[in-house]
């Protein structure tokens, strides 16, 4: 009977993408000790991995002859164009794709028919939480697909983060995350609104916060954007582009099927006029800087100590 250790080290593991996240995750895979061999578009970003044992590769197409590929990119275009190229080594082909991007129903439907053609197993499991979240051992996979390529996916899966959750067969996992990023977006706002209305009555951004953090509306979330809403630093975690992306594939599938979502068209109009204004290179936080323009309130950072939870 093999045991998981077994199991991990008999498998070889591609990575495709070393951003914010693909970066943290492939590397708690390396120093698990996993065989890994990780490609990146702009090479350099990759090249550090090589510390923890992780072998780096020049083209995608290397990575066919792993069993098991993951692939973190950013939008349902970049997946299509990265496993296209995997697709084309003639002479090998992985045994299984584990896709993380947080990607629409129908793209993930599609990638499933393409990687079908070639008898490739195929799981989507998008995640929650950032690259901090990620180094704290506190991520979280949705998986959906064959529950078989769950059950092998899941010693590397445990590896990255501790908590996978199996949702149902095909794309089921996208809905979730989708939904997940929605309320990302909306619970956002909605913080920089009440901390703006509290500080324009008088109260400090980090009392009211710790207040909030501690009451039974604070959150994992809420305790970790709790430094950047009280210092000001925007230092980007996900940026505004790719939280637009979500809302917008969360409203996509609003009307595919029929569900008014108010709140989240606001928060999309929202997230738009931060980009237009050229809020678009930092973290999407600057949700706050938006919040206080509007009210008329010149934020300053009020340089107090506060912890994200976390660390
Ligand atoms: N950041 C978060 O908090 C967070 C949390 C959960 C899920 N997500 C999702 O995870 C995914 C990655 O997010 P991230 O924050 O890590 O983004 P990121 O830092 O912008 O990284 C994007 C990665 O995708 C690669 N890439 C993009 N387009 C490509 C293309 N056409 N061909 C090849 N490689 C391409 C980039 O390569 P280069 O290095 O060459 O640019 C980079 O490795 C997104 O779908 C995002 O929505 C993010």
């Amino acid at each position: 009977m093999p045991t998981e250790k077994n199991k991990k080290q008999k498998l070889s593991v591609g990575w495709i993408g070393a951003g914010r996240m693909g970066y943290e995750m492939a590397g708690r895979l390396a120093k698990g000790g996993a065989d890994v061999l990780i490609w990146n578009r702009t090479r350099a970003k990759a090249e550090p991995l090589s510390k923890y044992g992780a072998k780096v590769a020049d083209d995608v197409s290397e990575l066919a002859a792993r069993d098991i590929v993951f692939c973190m990119v950013a939008t349902w275009k970049d997946v299509k164009e990265v496993i296209t190229n995997l697709l084309k080594n003639p002479r090998a082909r992985p045994k299984m794709v584990i896709e993380c991007s947080s990607i629409s129903l129908e793209g993930s439907a599609e990638l499933r028919a393409m990687l079908g053609k070639h008898k490739i197993q195929y799981l989507a499991a998008p995640v929650s939480g950032n690259a901090k979240v990620i180094k704290a051992g506190r991520l979280s996979f949705v998986c959906s697909g064959p529950e078989k390529a769950f059950s092998e996916a899941l010693p590397f899966l445990k590896m990255i983060a501790p908590s996978a959750s199996y949702v149902g067969d095909g794309e089921l996992a996208r809905i979730v995350k989708i939904c997940h990023n929605v309320f990302l977006g909306v619970v956002t706002q909605s913080l920089a609104e009440i901390t703006l209305l509290a500080q324009k009555a008088g109260v400090p951004r980090h009392a009211f916060l710790e207040f909030m953090n501690q009451s039974v509306m604070g959150s994992t979330f809420s305790r970790y954007k709790t430094p950047a809403f009280v210092n000001l630093d925007f230092k980007v975690t996900f940026t505004p582009h790719l939280l637009r992306k979500d809302m917008d594939l969360g409203l996509d599938a609003a009307r595919t099927f029929e569900v008014p979502m108010p709140l989240a068209s606001a928060t999309r109009d929202l997230i738009q006029a931060m980009i237009g204004r050229g809020w678009s290179e930092q973290d999407f936080a600057t949700l706050l800087l938006q919040q206080a323009q509007a009210s008329g309130v010149t934020l300053k950072s009020e340089n107090v100590e506060v912890g994200d939870g976390l660390s």
